[in-house]
């Protein structure tokens, strides 16, 4: 009997001793100390050897499984002690991986450009003002002096929103210039407002989209004069274009102006030199202006004779193309991120 116990506990050892986990370990008990364990089966068989030997036979087995209980007990405690190292060394953080970049959002190039011009007016004392843009034939060309005959009415030019049958004369403003009259049929003198926003025509190509922005200005007192407008315009555009930026008013012509001016700057690309952008005459056109037709203020209900007043109108397209050397403006609306992330 002893010789068998030795034989059993040596090999439980071995046995044990290659265990690496919780399962074998548990199968390695039953192996042994179960129902049908071989040191259980060894004790039923007490039964069967003389009873001198029994009670030192017993003894040898019972302390046999006690001695290897004490050994499961020590080597499930490593293992639990095993198991905490590996799940820690799985949610150990290592601090010299390089980071997740975070890709942020940020504003739309018009948006930024319009933000800026909208910035420079309210520092020099304008309000932002805002129109629909959804507008009725009256005030985007009638109230502006725009005849019936104008190009600017056609079709070719002008989105008309369905319904006209109804009398409704509603389209999509081709100008800015529309929300003058909005604010001069609700306010009186002095007034002094831009309005930024999108306007639509129908036009498609390197240089027109069907929507673009503009800002419109009007400024409205007594003693008014192209002076004024003129100082205004400067220091505008010297602040977006720097101060050493050449100005100058050509006369144009928009009906609700009188007179009117085209205002050019030396330009930006070539520094006046000429180049493919300035088409070699060393100025840009910028935006049109003018001192606000007579007419105009009559049909808004001011008395032309008492009030002068001037007004502005620029793309802001065209200065962010300027500002940032882009030559397609169709680039702003397509939406491809490696453009707009370049702002
Ligand atoms: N509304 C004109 C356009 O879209 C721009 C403009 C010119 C606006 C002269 C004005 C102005 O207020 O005085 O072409």
């Amino acid at each position: 009997m002893e010789e068998t116990v030795r034989h059993i506990r040596n090999r439980a050892q071995d046995e044990l001793a290659l265990v690496a986990d919780m399962r074998s370990l548990q199968e390695l008990r039953v192996k042994y100390l179960g129902k049908k364990g071989e040191l259980t089966g060894l004790l039923k068989s007490l039964g069967n050897i003389p009873p001198e030997e029994r009670r030192e036979a017993g003894l040898l087995v019972n302390d046999a499984k006690a001695w290897f209980e004490e050994q499961l007990a020590s080597a499930e405690e490593s293992l639990k002690f095993a198991e905490k190292d590996r799940l820690a060394a799985a949610r150990r953080i290592d601090v010299t991986l390089p980071g997740f970049s975070i890709t942020s959002g940020r504003r739309h190039p018009i948006n930024a450009v319009l933000d800026e011009i909208s910035a420079i007016f309210v520092s020099l004392g304008f309000s932002v003002e805002e129109g629909p843009e959804v507008e009725d034939d009256y005030h985007n060309f009638e109230a502006l002096n725009i005849p019936p005959e104008h190009p600017a009415r056609d079709m070719q030019d002008t989105f008309y929103v369905a319904g006209a049958e109804t009398g409704a004369n509603r389209l999509l403003r081709t100008h800015t210039s529309p929300v003058q009259v909005r604010v001069m049929e609700q306010r009186r003198p002095p007034i002094r407002i831009i309005a930024p926003g999108k306007v639509y025509r129908c036009d498609s190509d390197q240089t027109h989209t069907p929507m673009f922005h503009q800002v419109e200005g009007l400024l409205v007192d007594k003693n008014i004069s192209m002076a004024d407008l003129k100082g205004i315009l400067e220091a505008f555009l010297h602040t977006i274009f720097g101060p050493n930026t050449p100005v100058r008013l050509r006369p144009s012509f928009f009906p609700f102006t009188e007179p009117s001016a085209e205002v050019d700057i030396g330009c930006v690309i070539c520094g006046g030199a000429g180049c493919g952008v300035c088409k070699r005459t060393g100025w840009l056109e910028i935006l049109g202006a003018g001192m606000v037709n007579p007419r105009v203020f009559e049909m808004a209900g001011y008395d032309p004779e008492v009030y002068t007043g001037f007004a502005f109108g620029l793309g802001v397209e065209r200065i962010a193309m300027l500002k940032y050397g882009i030559d397609d403006l169709r680039l702003f609306f397509e939406n491809d991120i490696r453009f707009l992330g370049q702002f």
